[in-house]
């Protein structure tokens, strides 16, 4: 895998007819941000606004996502965003494994290229697809996992959030768990020294 780059991977993705999702979309949605971030942001699939402009988390929970991120002292361009599948699902359900399974080869690449030190999942099917069918979102959201030196954090999704503000206090303990590892890893220093104002849960 040594001569991929970014933009290989892209033009793999743009080309990739591995699932039959590709057949009712508009764009691709392949992931974005810095990508010499030591931070991946993984989530489930692309919805309606991310499907038009090809774009990962540019809808309402996009939004969210963004206002958690800079409550913890994170501009959303330092991090790297992404999903477990490339392609909006049908009427946005849930990918199934099997899309999941075959669009698993470009995540790969993503965390080959990005090597993150730390990596946090948004929603329960990015936790299945991290963590194994026996995760469970209630349970596990804000327990970290090591994994060959890559810490993961579950937290709950932000549509999940849009729908259920009674948990937006549990992930907003679950962004400041992560701002501590990102701190204690020595990572963004110069972001996250400062103490957090903001608190995304009100
Ligand atoms: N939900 C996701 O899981 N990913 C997006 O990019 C947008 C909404």
């Amino acid at each position: 895998m040594s001569e991929v780059t970014w933009d290989t991977l892209h033009s793999q993705i743009a080309a990739c007819r591995r699932c039959g999702l590709c057949g009712g979309i508009t764009n691709k949605v392949p992931g974005q941000g810095d990508t010499s971030s030591p931070l991946m942001l993984l989530g489930e699939g692309p919805g309606r606004q991310e499907d038009e402009q090809g774009l990962a988390f540019v809808g309402p929970a996009g939004q969210l996502l963004t206002k958690m991120l800079a409550a913890i002292g994170l501009p959303r361009e330092r991090v790297y965003i992404c999903n477990c599948v490339k392609c909006r699902p049908p009427q946005n359900r849930t990918p199934l494994p099997e899309e999941i399974a075959a669009c698993h080869v470009h995540l790969a690449m993503q965390l080959w290229l990005l090597r993150p030190r730390v990596i946090l999942l948004l929603g329960a099917t990015a936790g299945r697809a991290a963590l194994g069918d026996g995760f469970r979102i209630t349970r596990d959201r804000g327990v970290w996992v090591e994994r060959k030196g890559v810490w993961i954090l579950p937290t709950y999704h932000p549509s999940y959030l849009l729908r259920a503000p009674e948990h937006k206090r549990e992930a907003w303990e679950d962004l400041q768990a992560l701002r501590e590892k990102l701190l204690d890893l020595g990572l963004y220093p110069d972001l996250l020294d400062a103490r957090p104002e903001n608190d995304p849960s009100s």
